[in-house]
């Protein structure tokens, strides 16, 4: 089937701010404990870091990691994560039914995200806990100390402050899964006023107010405009999650779940600019969609309740779920405007792109590949491609262009770069790529994954699932023409 794409500078839709690459670690399953962390590992290092991980997440150059939760954050104690290990407390984590050792805290989170190149967005506990831990944990954290909860930090062994920058204010508040759940009146009175005293603590900080648990949520929309409406002066962002499933096998449908991540993008926006209309309100509200993946595969795993970093959430990701996680990542791409954090949930072990073994190896699952490309190629600016594509209809949504595509401009370096899914499974899409003011702009790489079975998958044993290099496509003045494979992934960079 053909299809065209026609570029041009103006059709900017906003400069990409690098923390839409984030992801996050949560205490849960194996992330933490024998994920990032394992000091009896041969490749750990003096921390007790794994520096096979921390390769690997360099090469998915993370800029923001979220932690500690997650639904685990709503019941969390940050106290019980630091200072002297042997005097941490071993706790019953009533989120996930395991047992939490602390052995692994809050400092060595900070030390962690160093090591990886990566800057911290700490949540604070707004299920259990409120204000005064908050922003005693501002104070232990930023605060370069002559206080009672600097100096605490200083004693531990940290003498300068970590300065984190971004907080969010609690977990899917909304959720009768999460420890002390809330209305959306009591949220919004308890986020706008732990926010503030937290500002107070940092005027620097930024923080992020929790939407709906997902856009399935009941209270979904609701719940956004009477928190907002209560907190919106004192917060900067409002977070979405959303996580898709493939369970009737329904490929098509799946792939077509974009449209509905678009509305759910959509409708945010417009809720956030509903409040600050009504309020008259100078300052915009934008997004942070800080939980984002697909998630199913491990549904029902068992494990053992009470012990210490069982396997939780290990989903074992197929080819059409790099698909997915590509075609995610361009909506959110999209609206880059608005969006200016996102997390790619989660990071090691746990619905996520890094897997490891205890004491053993690492492999690199199917959706590692398109965020890799994004977050180290997609730079600069999101351009908004005028697109031509043929459409489908499937069982749960009509007109779905076959194409799903974005390109990233970046001024500095000269480079522009076109991510594209092709999401039809039997028919290769022969683009016509008008770049219409990219005067002297020829292809110079053209990587994809193609060829796969829809549930093709990488594990420790062997890791067929990757990327291949392609002929670089002529271009002639302006006009470039290429192939795209069937039920393909691709990534095609530019340069003068
Ligand atoms: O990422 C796994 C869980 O999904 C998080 O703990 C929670 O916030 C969400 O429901």
């Amino acid at each position: 089937m053909k299809a065209k794409i026609t570029l041009a500078k103006e059709l900017k839709i906003g400069n990409i701010d690098r923390r839409i690459y984030g992801s996050f670690i949560e205490h849960l399953g194996r992330a933490v404990y024998g994920g990032i962390y394992e000091p009896s590992h041969p490749l750990a290092d003096e921390d007790g870091f794994r520096t096979d991980v921390i390769e690997l997440v360099k090469e998915l150059n993370v800029p923001v990691v979220r932690y500690p939760g997650g639904n685990f954050v709503s019941g969390y104690n940050w106290e019980d994560g630091v200072g002297p290990v042997e005097k941490r407390p071993r706790r019953l984590d009533l989120a996930w039914g395991t047992t939490e050792p602390n052995t692994f805290g809050t400092n060595e989170f900070m030390k962690w995200c160093k090591k990886a190149g990566s800057d911290c967005m700490m949540a604070v506990n707004l299920g259990t806990r409120g204000p005064e831990e908050a922003r005693n944990l501002v104070e232990y954290m930023n605060h370069k100390g002559g206080s009672a909860w600097s100096d605490l930090r200083r004693a531990h062994g940290y003498e300068s402050p970590w300065n984190v920058k971004l907080w969010c204010l609690g977990n899917e508040m909304d959720g009768a899964w999460q420890m002390g759940a809330k209305t959306a009146v009591e949220y919004g009175r308890l986020a706008k006023e732990t926010s503030k005293l937290m500002k107070w603590t940092d005027g620097s900080i930024e923080t992020v107010l929790c939407g709906s648990s997902s856009r399935n949520s009941p209270t979904f929309g609701d719940w956004e405009a009477q928190s907002l409406e209560i907190a919106y002066d004192t917060v900067d962002y409002v977070s979405l999650h959303q996580y898709y499933e493939n369970r009737s096998g329904d490929t098509a449908s799946f792939l077509a779940r974009t449209l509905e991540m678009e509305e759910f993008i959509y409708s945010v926006i417009c809720i956030c600019d509903y409040i600050k209309a009504k309020k008259r309100a100078k300052k915009t509200i934008n997004l942070s969609f800080d939980e984002w993946n697909v998630w199913y595969h491990s549904d029902n795993a068992p494990y053992e309740r009470w012990s210490l970093a069982p396997a939780r959430l290990e989903d074992n990701y197929f080819f059409e779920d790099a698909l997915l996680t590509g075609a995610m990542l361009i909506t959110l791409l999209r609206h880059c405007d608005r969006i200016k954090i996102a997390c790619l949930a989660q990071l090691v072990n746990v619905i996520a792109p890094i897997m490891t073994q205890n004491g053993g190896g690492t492999y690199k699952q199917t959706i590692f590949y398109p965020f890799e490309h994004l977050s180290n190629f997609g730079r600069g600016a999101a351009l908004n491609p005028i697109i031509e594509s043929p459409k489908y209809d499937c069982a749960e949504f009509t007109d779905v262009p076959f194409l799903e595509s974005i390109a990233t401009f970046d001024e500095e370096n000269e480079e522009l770069v076109i991510f594209a899914v092709n999401k039809s499974e039997d028919e290769p899409i022969e683009l016509n790529l008008n770049l219409l003011d990219f005067e002297g702009y020829k292809p110079f790489e053209f990587i994809s994954m193609d060829g796969f079975a829809k549930n093709a998958a990488n594990n420790f044993e062997a890791s067929p699932v990757k990327p291949h290099k392609n002929g670089v496509p002529k271009a002639d003045s302006n006009e470039v023409n290429i192939h795209f494979e069937p039920f393909s992934w691709n990534v095609v960079r530019f340069r003068k």
